[in-house]
């Protein structure tokens, strides 16, 4: 398969307005290798708190949509915030709703993990977690290299989030060629 074939979504787990991560997302469209696409899926702000009982009146429409996107594309990139050591719980929430629809968008999907924090560890923690949960959706997630992205408010504007660092971009651009190597090498 030719890398001008692929396109990526990014799932965002911030919603907050000036968010770094969301700041990172927005880079990748103009990192990615020649001819790959990559486009921001809708905001997980929509998705109501799972319960089950929502769920038997039928999907809400944000979570079809999503999960649809998500079928549609050649690889997911998760890029999220980590809160207290964790999954933020609306990125979880999202994953709860998406992990219930018939066509368990996830399923054997590439999934490629990003975080930026202002801390040292750049969200490391979170991903460890989130790796487990994908375990579970049966995703096939990216191993290495690893971007977490520490120090983040030094790297990104501080009224828009909008990554400002090159060394960031630059690694990132390897982290999204190596996923393109990845996605073609399994599929
Ligand atoms: C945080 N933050 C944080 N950072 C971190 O590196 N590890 C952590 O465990 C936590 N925990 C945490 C909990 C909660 C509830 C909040 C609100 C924040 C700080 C977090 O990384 C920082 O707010 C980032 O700016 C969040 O990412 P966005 O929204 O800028 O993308």
């Amino acid at each position: 398969m030719s890398a001008k074939n692929l396109h990526f979504v990014t799932l965002l787990g911030s919603l907050r307005k000036a968010s770094v991560n969301a700041g990172v997302a927005r880079a990748l469209p103009t990192l990615a290798p020649e001819g790959v696409t990559i486009s921001a899926l809708g905001s997980i702000g929509e998705f109501p708190l799972y319960n089950a009982d929502l769920q038997a009146e039928g999907f809400p429409p944000a979570v079809e949509a999503m999960g649809a996107a998500i079928v549609a594309a050649d690889g997911v990139i998760v890029v999220s915030p980590e809160y207290n050591y964790s999954v933020p719980g609306v990125l979880k929430n999202a994953l709860d709703w998406l992990s219930r629809l018939p066509a368990a968008p996830f399923k054997h999907k590439p999934v490629l993990l990003q975080s930026a924090s202002p801390g040292a560890l750049g969200g490391a923690r979170m991903q460890y977690h989130l790796r487990q949960t994908f375990v579970f959706l049966d995703a096939r997630v990216f191993n290495t290299p690893e971007a977490m992205i520490g120090g983040a408010y030094g790297k990104s504007d501080s009224a828009t989030g909008d990554l400002t660092d090159e060394a960031t971009k630059d690694f990132l651009r390897k982290h999204l060629a190596a996923f393109v190597d990845f996605v073609q090498a399994t599929s």
